[in-house]
């Protein structure tokens, strides 16, 4: 767990994230007043999109004479480091969205604007134009192209998101993996009618960081989103002071009184794969094992990963408890006597010990994730 501020623990492009919301990209509308006016109900603002080659700007160009709000501007690059130079002082993380059609187009604007900033690649426009120009969602359809583009960004040393919508790729369990192999950062992931289901496939696919988007207007739902993988939720149309203050407190209470903002459900209740942090000792059948295949972990390296891990910390006490364990023990919100009074007798808080659980889902996650790669790299 990066030891990054007292609330969320998360760190994006080396800073410390203050609310787990983000402002997505509206071309034509959200550039940097846009986004600060909101700065105090924001962790990070996606600016943009910006056009920034040829193609790109033709395409954005056609778009607004057709009514559509976009940004014209001449010298892209420029402009855009002005938008940037905006975000000075403050403790919002700026993002730029951007529609190219090649690695050199974002290379040029991330060789002006540096790596303070993260570089999204805009993967989720529909517009004819733009996909007739080579960029948007026809970078969905064209991955190598996608991929390319990922690589250079990352191999120059930037932070690089995609923004995408689920359920245009054939596969998008195969698309987080292709972007996680490529070198992407986040993954923005637009859920349209998806449910909760579609963002569970692809927290379980890789190991980024993700947000969630589309419709993350009320608590109720960012809540159902952190519970089965984002570690943040972004907002584009509703995204007034109003919406965000309601939500940034809600998630600050909940925060507080959990311990741990984007929990996951237990894996039987229908969690994500961070839930292995709960899970009792591997010796029954239930949706465990099952899991665990998945995974290509066998039950007792489970076992043995999950003792290593809890070694040496609090997680390790706990002879009351069924498995003489607090590391095999259940979620908080799930009512156990014994489990608290082994927390009592180790001097523990609920929300400690679902700080210590986050830690252990951390470990086994990186281990579930180091060990796939080397299964695919094989
Ligand atoms: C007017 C408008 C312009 C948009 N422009 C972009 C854009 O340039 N790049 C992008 O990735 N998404 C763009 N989007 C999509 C939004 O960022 C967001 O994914 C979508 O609106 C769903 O989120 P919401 O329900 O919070 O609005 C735009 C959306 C709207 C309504
Ligand atoms: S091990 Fe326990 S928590 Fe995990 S899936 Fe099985 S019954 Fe549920
Ligand atoms: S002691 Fe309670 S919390 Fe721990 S595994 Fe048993 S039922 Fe779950």
């Amino acid at each position: 767990m990066t030891d990054c501020g007292s609330r969320y623990y998360l760190t994006i492009n080396k800073r410390c994230v203050k609310v787990p919301v983000a402002l997505s990209s509206m071309a034509g509308i959200t550039d940097a007043s846009y986004a600060l006016l909101r700065k105090e109900n924001i962790g990070i603002a996606f600016i943009g999109g910006f056009s920034v080659d040829e193609p790109t700007m033709n395409a954005g160009a056609k778009m607004a004479d057709e009514g559509r709000h976009e940004f014209i501007c001449g010298d892209p690059v420029s402009c855009i480091r002005d938008e940037v130079k905006k975000f000075e002082g403050s403790d919002v993380i700026c993002g730029i969205n951007i529609r190219g059609t090649s690695p050199k187009s974002y290379l040029d604007v991330y060789s002006a604007v540096g790596k303070d900033v993260i570089y999204e690649v805009d993967a989720h426009c529909r517009q004819e134009a733009m996909i007739n120009a080579g960029a948007g969602e026809y970078l969905l359809k064209n991955t190598d192209t996608l991929a390319d583009i990922v690589r250079a960004l990352n191999e120059a040393g930037a932070y690089v998101s995609v923004k995408f919508r689920a359920g245009v790729s054939s596969n998008d369990s195969s698309l987080a993996r292709l972007l996680w192999k490529a070198g992407a950062d986040i993954l923005h992931v637009d859920l349209m009618d998806f449910g909760s289901s579609k963002l569970k496939e692809i927290r379980n696919s890789c190991p980024l960081k993700i947000i969630a988007n589309n419709s993350m207007n009320t608590f109720e739902r960012v809540k159902e989103m952190f519970s089965h993988g984002a570690d943040m939720v972004s907002l584009a149309r509703n995204a007034d002071n109003e919406t965000l203050e309601r939500l940034r407190v809600s998630i600050e209470e909940y925060a507080d009184e959990s311990g741990w903002y984007n929990a996951p459900k237990q894996l039987c209740r229908g969690g994500d794969l961070r839930g292995l942090a709960f899970c009792c000792m591997p010796i029954k059948q239930c949706p465990l094992i099952p899991a665990l295949k998945k995974t290509g972990m066998s039950p007792k390296k489970f076992h043995d990963l999950k003792v290593s891990l809890a070694e040496n910390t609090p997680l390790s006490s706990g002879e009351s408890t069924c498995f003489g364990s607090l590391v095999w023990c259940c979620k908080s919100s799930t009512p156990c006597m014994f489990r608290d009074i082994s927390l009592k007798q180790a001097g523990l808080s609920h929300q400690e010990y679902m700080r210590l659980k986050r830690r252990l889902s951390e470990g086994i996650i990186e281990k579930v994730f180091d060990e796939r790669s080397e299964e695919e790299s094989c």
